[in-house]
């Protein structure tokens, strides 16, 4: 079973691929549900291509297998929830995920991996973190990141080793627990 964070990637990566250079991942935690929404700043998904996009197989990419985003709608769904896609042309896609938190829900995995993995993989782009429960709230922005380190790059170990250790705090101040332990 693929974790909610290894969802987030692959959205993201739908994101990147999509050329965006702004990509928000959202993972709200509701009383019965966890939400996860990824949005980017993208082509986007035109009107008629956006009923198919979900659909088992179909790709745009040569080299896209087309099986993202309908294992996520068929996960989703086996909780009871639903997957939903918005798009305007040339101006950006939003995925938004619901899973009922039920034996079916997959746990939460390590988010805080998955975003340093982002920023240091894709240094040219930006990555926003918003973690969200009754517990509180979290923003998390490399934008914010690289003004603070100027001149030094968010590759450096150092600072992508400060990353995880900060989200990894954070997911335990929003979600209660290692973000190993978390699950629906
Ligand atoms: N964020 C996005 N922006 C623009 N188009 C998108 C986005 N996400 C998905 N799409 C479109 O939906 C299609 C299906 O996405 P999906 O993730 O299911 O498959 P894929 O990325 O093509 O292949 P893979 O199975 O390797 O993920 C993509 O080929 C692309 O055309
Ligand atoms: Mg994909």
């Amino acid at each position: 079973m693929k974790d909610l964070s290894l969802y987030a990637l692959e959205l993201a990566e739908n994101s990147l691929e999509a050329e965006a250079d702004l990509v928000e991942i959202s993972l709200k935690e509701l009383d019965a549900a966890f939400i996860l929404e990824v949005s980017d700043n993208g082509s986007g998904i035109s009107g008629d291509m956006l009923d198919k996009a979900a659909l088992a197989g179909y790709s745009t990419k040569g080299c896209g297998r087309g099986f993202g985003l309908s294992e996520l709608k068929t996960a989703a769904e086996k909780t009871g929830g639903s997957l939903k896609l918005a798009s305007e042309n040339s101006r950006g896609t939003r995925a938004t995920a619901k899973f009922i938190k039920n034996e079916f829900c997959p746990p939460m995995g390590d988010i805080a991996s998955t975003v340093r993995l982002l920023a240091v993989s894709r240094p040219d782009s930006d990555f926003l973190l918003r973690l969200s429960s009754p517990r509180g709230e979290s923003l998390f922005d490399t934008r914010e990141v690289k003004n603070t380190i100027g001149s030094l790059s968010i590759t450096y170990p150092e600072i992508s080793i400060w990353i995880k250790q900060y989200l990894e705090e954070q997911t335990k101040l929003i979600f209660g627990g290692a973000a190993d332990e978390i699950t629906c």
